[in-house]
């Protein structure tokens, strides 16, 4: 049995591609099934799946012409040889224009004319989180940093261009955000530059990924994800996310052959014993790892009791999985659901409104040592939700917000392992 990884994934078949929205939904998510065959590949309820996406052809294309340089020409990825079509298809993220490809131009712009004028004094930058990455104070014109460009009247437009990105976080920050190369050569037609510097400078493709959507037990043999497809429009063309965009259209044949990997998570797992209670929140994709979890303590036969928290913009639209949810509480499975649709009334319903209105049964659970998990974004809904839960848990256990932070941050987090997150 071969060993597959992040190193050597495992070409697997895709069996299943289709939209979960309802009609009229302006949302695209995607059930893909992927299946195991001989691979060997174990996995349980709660790990992630690594996918590893084509860029887009007709993109590879329009780059090659571009460079001007001929498909087969031999170039090295990561001390391996192979034609450079063949970079920009499966190892170069070409949908996305890199900071450091565009900073690493300067050689080509770089230059010792005398006639220009040094306007450079003081230089400071910062990442997103606040912190200086470089602060620089010119003392003579010969300490400016190596790929600096005077400033001053430039004439050639490529070149001040070039200059204002380096110069300008802000506008590096814009500029990158919504172009891929193809952008950035019709911005820059007259630059010439080599096969393997072109790979040399951008990103090496990455993999991307997807918290598992099935449990081994009961779909044997096959890994379920839940894909939300990223789609955009910058510069009056339509594109996709790198990966989302590779799932949902070139990948919708019967036949498609995808390299994927397992990604085994330690923390966000079931508890052991199958009495305990569980309290699931995951709006929107973040529901994959719960029919997960669902689907493995069913078959398990545990008895503690599943409470699902889920919600997206309608009912209509974007109730993934229903006619399995519904089945669920049916038969008991699944004890308890509350939806909160985002796009249906005049206000905003979420899924931490629902909690708080339920404060007293989530307390009530949570300090009889029931867990609670979080799936999905991580930049807004999580941290709402671990917000409430805290006032949750200050409300109805009687603590301070202090004390009540402390619980869950360090006693359910930590100590107990019981408040475990999935949050991208
Ligand atoms: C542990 C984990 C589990 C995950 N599970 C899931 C899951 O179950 N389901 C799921 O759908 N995703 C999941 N994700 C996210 C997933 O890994 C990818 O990040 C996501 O699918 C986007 O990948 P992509 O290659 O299509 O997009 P990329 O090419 O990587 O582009 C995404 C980027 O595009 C940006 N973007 C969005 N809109 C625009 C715009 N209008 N203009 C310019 N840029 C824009 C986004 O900010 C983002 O940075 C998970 C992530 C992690 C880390
Ligand atoms: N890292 C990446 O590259 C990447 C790629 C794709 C998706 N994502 C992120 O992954 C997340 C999942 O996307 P998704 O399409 O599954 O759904 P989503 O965008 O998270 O939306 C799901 C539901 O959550 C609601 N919501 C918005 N803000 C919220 C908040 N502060 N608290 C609670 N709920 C909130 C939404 O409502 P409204 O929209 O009506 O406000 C919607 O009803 C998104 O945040 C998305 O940005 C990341």
């Amino acid at each position: 049995m071969t060993d597959y990884s992040n190193k050597n994934p495992y070409p697997s078949r895709i069996t299943v591609n289709h939209v979960l929205n309802g009609e009229g939904s302006k949302k695209e998510t995607r059930h893909i099934v992927f299946d195991l065959g001989d691979s060997g590949l174990e996995y349980k309820a709660g790990d992630a799946l690594g996918v590893f996406p084509t860029c887009p052809p007709d993109l590879v294309e329009s780059i090659l012409e571009k460079l001007g340089c001929p498909p087969d020409e031999m170039v090295v990825v990561k001390n391996e040889e192979m034609e450079l079509r063949h970079a920009l298809l499966h190892k170069c993220e070409v949908h996305r224009v890199s900071k450091r490809f565009i900073e690493g131009l300067a050689p080509h712009f770089s230059s010792n004319s005398s006639s220009i004028q040094l306007k450079i004094v003081t230089r400071s930058r910062k990442n997103s989180a606040g912190f200086i990455l470089e602060d620089w104070e010119s003392t003579s014109e010969d300490d400016l940093p190596d790929y600096y460009t005077p400033l001053g009247p430039i004439d050639d437009p490529e070149k001040a261009l070039w200059v204002s990105l380096v110069n300008d976080s802000q506008m590096m920050e814009d500029y990158i955000w919504s172009r891929d190369y193809l952008d950035f050569f019709e911005d820059f037609p007259t630059l010439q530059l080599d096969a393997q510097e072109f790979v040399d400078g951008v990103e090496t493709l990455k993999p991307r990924l997807y918290s598992i959507a099935s449990s081994p037990n009961f779909e044997s043999g096959t890994v379920h994800l839940t894909v939300g497809i990223v789609r955009y429009n910058h510069h009056d063309r339509d594109r996709t996310g790198l990966t989302t965009g590779f799932l949902a259209d070139r990948c919708v044949s019967k036949d498609s052959i995808v390299p994927v990997f397992m990604s085994p998570t330690r923390s966000f797992v079931l508890p052991e014993d199958g009495s305990t209670d569980i309290i699931m929140v995951g709006p929107g994709t973040g529901i994959a790892p719960f029919r997960a979890f669902l689907q493995q303590r069913e078959i398990d036969g545990a008895t503690g009791r599943n409470w699902l928290f889920f919600g997206d913009w309608t009912e209509e639209g974007e109730f993934y999985y229903r006619e399995e949810i519904e089945a669920w509480q049916s038969d008991g499975n699944l004890e308890r659901i509350d939806l909160a649709w985002s796009r249906e009334g005049d206000e905003k319903v979420y899924v931490q409104h629902l909690m708080a209105k339920n404060g007293a049964e989530i307390w009530a659970r949570i300090d009889a040592g029931g867990y609670f998990y979080v799936c999905g974004d991580k930049n807004y809904m999580a941290k709402d939700v671990h917000k409430t839960l805290i006032e949750i848990c200050a409300e109805n256990g009687n603590m301070s917000n202090e004390e009540a932070a402390h619980y869950v941050e360090q006693r359910m987090m930590k100590d107990e392992k019981r408040y475990l997150r999935d949050v991208y």
